[in-house]
C-alpha cells in the first residue's frame, strides 16, 4: 500500500446548511487532479448532502469531526460511528486538541473511539499535538509519543494501517503562528520511528502523517516540502475553496516526484 498525500479540511463549527453545501460544491468542481486527495471535514448537519454531492468525485473524500465512543443508546445528543457511516462517511476526526481541552477527552476515551471508527469502517483522523509549555520546555516529543502510545497502539497492524495521523502543535492552532517547516520535520520523523518501533518500518512507511495548525497557501510550500509532512489538516484556510484547493494544488506540486 501507498502512502497517501490528503488535504483534510476541519470546518469545526462553521457555517450554515446552504453555506457549507456552497463551500463543498466549489471545492468539488475545482478539484485538482494529482497525486493529492482531498477530505471535508463537516458538521454533522453537512454529511449527507456533502457525501452525495462529492461522491462522483475519486479524490474528494468525507469526513466527521468526532463520534461518540459508544455502539447506541442513552446518549441525549450524540452521533454514534454507526450513523456516520451509514451517511457515507469515510473518515472520523479523533483527538482534536479543541476536544480534548473543552470535552475533557483523555487518551483513554479516544482509544474508545479508534477502536468503534475503525469497527465501522471509518478512517480515524487522529491529532495529537502539544501545548506551548510543553514545547518550551523541550518535552513535546515525548508528550506527543505518549498521546500516540495510549490511544493507538493496542491496534493491531492491520486496524493501525487505516489511521491517519495529524500533528497539530496546539500554540500553532488559529493563533497565525505556524510551526516551521524543520519544527513539523523533526516531530513527524520521530512519529514516524515510533511507528516504525512498534509496527515495522513497511508499515510506519505507510502512515500518511498530516501538519495542521495556522497552515495556508502563503506557508504550504515548504510545510509539504518535507519527507515526513505528508499534507495538512486544515481549520480556516478550509473555509474558503480558493485557498483550500491552492493548499491542494501546492501539496501535488510538492509531492509530485515523490
Ligand atoms: P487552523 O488551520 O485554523 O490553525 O486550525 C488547525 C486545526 O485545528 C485543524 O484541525
Amino acid at each position: 500500500m501507498e502512502r497517501k498525500y490528503i488535504v483534510a479540511g476541519n470546518w469545526k463549527m462553521n457555517k450554515t446548511f446552504d453555506e457549507g453545501i456552497q463551500l463543498a460544491s466549489a471545492v468539488n468542481s475545482a478539484m485538482p487532479r494529482g497525486v493529492a486527495v482531498a477530505v471535508l471535514g463537516t458538521p454533522y448537519i453537512h454529511l449527507k448532502t456533502v457525501g452525495d454531492l462529492i461522491s462522483e468525485n475519486s479524490s474528494l473524500f468525507l469526513s466527521a469531526q468526532n463520534c461518540h465512543q459508544e455502539e447506541k443508546g442513552a446518549y441525549t445528543g450524540e452521533i454514534s460511528a454507526a450513523m456516520l457511516a451509514s451517511v457515507g462517511a469515510q473518515y472520523v476526526i479523533i483527538g482534536h486538541s479543541e476536544r480534548r481541552a473543552y470535552f475533557s477527552e483523555s487518551n483513554e476515551l479516544l482509544a474508545k473511539k479508534v477502536d468503534i471508527a475503525i469497527k465501522h469502517q471509518l478512517q480515524p483522523i487522529f491529532c495529537c499535538g502539544e501545548g506551548l509549555e510543553i514545547r518550551k520546555k523541550g518535552e513535546h516529543i515525548p508528550h506527543v509519543c505518549r498521546q500516540l502510545e495510549a490511544s493507538l497502539f493496542h491496534l493491531p497492524a492491520e486496524d493501525m494501517k487505516k489511521v491517519t495521523i495529524a500533528y497539530e502543535p496546539i500554540w500553532a492552532i488559529g493563533t497565525g503562528l505556524t510551526a516551521s517547516p524543520e519544527e513539523a520535520e523533526e516531530m513527524h520523523k520521530a512519529i514516524r520511528g515510533l511507528i516504525a518501533d512498534n509496527y515495522g518500518e513497511n508499515i510506519s512507511g505507510q502512515i500518511t502523517i498530516l501538519y495542521g495548525g495556522s497552515c495556508k497557501p502563503s506557508n504550504a510550500d515548504a510545510l509539504f516540502a518535507k519527507p515526513n509532512v505528508d499534507g495538512g489538516l486544515i481549520g480556516g484556510a478550509s473555509l474558503n475553496a480558493p485557498d483550500f484547493v491552492a493548499l491542494i494544488d501546492a501539496l501535488n506540486k510538492a509531492k509530485s516526484g515523490a
